[in-house]
């Protein structure tokens, strides 16, 4: 339970380095159960979901050894098929287990997730669609037990965009018999890296990073060696910080072209925004105005930025607007930067940020991954001091964050619990 303490009023600058994609990560290392043999990933973020993915491997059928950023894998004869409660209920993506387990195993034991803090979460778009492939499904005790007696090709309409459900259907399809074509596909950076994952793999996996994706299944794959691409949503939090403190910046290892609405948002609001190669510097000489924000599947805006976006509007004078249109109970964070001083209303799906309110520094609690580097950017740009709690979230999408700050120039540590206590 350690905490974050921020002494705000510093104006960032210098340069940092983006690590490798979270949300790339995961369902690449559920991946690597579709066939045994020792990977290599590189540029792996060294955070809590990513351990969790590989304690979760562990008890599946996996050795890892994960040293400086590189994880090496040697996936074997699996021990078992099932994904316990204790791992599931810390972290959702664990559901990346079910697809690769099918295919691999012809069944899996998969804790039910429950809901969490950005609403009710459901998996339906998972189970009606690994149905489809020839999957029968039971729910009893908190657990779903899939079995299949092969998996077979199928055609899978989404309702909605989804990353999940995308990833899971693309992991059990590259070894069905037969050709599976996924319509209304998410066309996120991380399904795209995901396909290019599976077709290394020797899976014929085409048009993922469009909305028509099409697996023809094959009789088995390898493994491999990859390395991640950067975390775009960790590199909107370095900007969002940049920015909020009026500073100037650059975040290395990046791929600015998964980051386009993001530094659109930002030059609408008067940023500077350079990009070299796989640089990005952010900076800003004039006015700041207020802007309207809508999330949406990439490539529009990234609901994880939402909570970023918020901090950085309630500090620039006038009214900007952020609608959520993914995770409609995403808002968990307002009472906190309320906290703070921000001036937030809540209508439906809908915020209303009168923005330019000097915020001034109080104790203030993270209650998700996201709303927890909202209120870390939030305090940097408040009066005195910040005390962070539940920084448990944050370290589980986030590389210790405050060094990257501090190495910036914010005035920012850690408080260990044994300081604490
Ligand atoms: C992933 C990301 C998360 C991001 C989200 C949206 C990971 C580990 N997490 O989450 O950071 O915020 O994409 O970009 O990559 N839905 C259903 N039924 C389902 C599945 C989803 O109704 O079976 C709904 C969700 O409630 C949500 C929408 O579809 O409203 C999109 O969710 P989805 O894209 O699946 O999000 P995740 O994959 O869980």
């Amino acid at each position: 339970m350690d905490e974050i303490l921020v002494r705000g009023g510093r104006t960032l600058s210098g340069t940092i380095t983006a690590n490798g994609s979270k949300n790339a990560g995961l369902p690449i290392l559920a991946a690597t159960l579709l066939a045994d043999g020792e990977y290599h990933i590189k540029n792996i973020p060294n955070l809590s979901d990513i351990r969790t993915m590989i304690k979760l491997l562990r008890t599946i059928s996996t050795e890892a050894e994960f040293t400086d950023h590189e994880l090496r894998i040697i996936t074997k004869k699996e021990k078992n098929h099932e994904a316990p409660y204790e791992l599931v209920k810390t972290m959702r993506a664990s559901i990346y287990a079910l697809g690769p387990l099918l295919a691999r195993c012809g069944e899996a034991k998969v804790s039910f997730p429950g809901g969490c803090a950005l609403g009710a979460r459901p998996i339906d778009y998972h189970l009606e669609a690994l149905h489809k492939l020839n999957v029968t499904i039971q729910i009893k005790h908190g657990y779903i037990y899939a079995k299949t007696k092969g998996l077979q090709g199928a055609q899978i309409y989404f309702e909605n965009k989804t990353v999940g459900a995308t990833a899971n259907v693309m992991m059990a399809a590259v070894l069905a018999e037969g050709t599976t074509v996924i319509q209304n596909a998410a066309c996120e950076p991380e399904i795209s890296s995901l396909g290019d994952f599976l077709n290394k793999m020797g899976a014929h996996v085409e048009g993922h990073g469009t909305e028509s994706i099409t697996v023809q299944g094959v009789k088995e794959l390898h493994p491999v060696y990859y390395s991640l691409i950067p975390d775009r949503i960790e590199v909107g939090t370095l900007l969002v910080a940049g920015a909020i403190t009026n500073g100037k910046i650059t975040v290395t290892n990046c791929m600015p072209e998964h980051s386009g609405i993001v530094l659109n948002k930002l030059r609408d609001i008067g940023y500077t925004i350079e990009i070299e190669g796989h640089s990005i510097t952010i900076y800003n000489k004039g006015k700041r105005k207020p802007i309207e924000i809508s999330t949406n599947p990439y490539p529009a805006f990234p609901t994880d930025l939402q909570p970023l976006f918020a901090a950085l509007l309630s500090t620039i004078e006038g009214k900007s607007i952020i609608n959520e249109n993914i995770f409609s109970d995403r808002f968990m964070y307002i009472s906190e930067l309320q906290r703070l001083g921000a001036d937030i209303k809540l209508s439906g799906s809908r915020i209303s940020i009168n923005g330019g309110n000097k915020l001034s520094g109080a104790p203030v609690m993270a209650p998700d991954i996201r709303a927890a580097a909202a209120l870390v950017t939030a305090a940097l740009a408040s009066e005195g001091e910040t005390r962070i709690s539940r920084v448990y979230h944050l370290d589980r999408g986030y590389e210790h964050l405050e060094n990257k700050l501090a190495s910036l120039g914010a005035d920012i540590e850690r408080i260990e619990t044994d300081a604490l206590y």
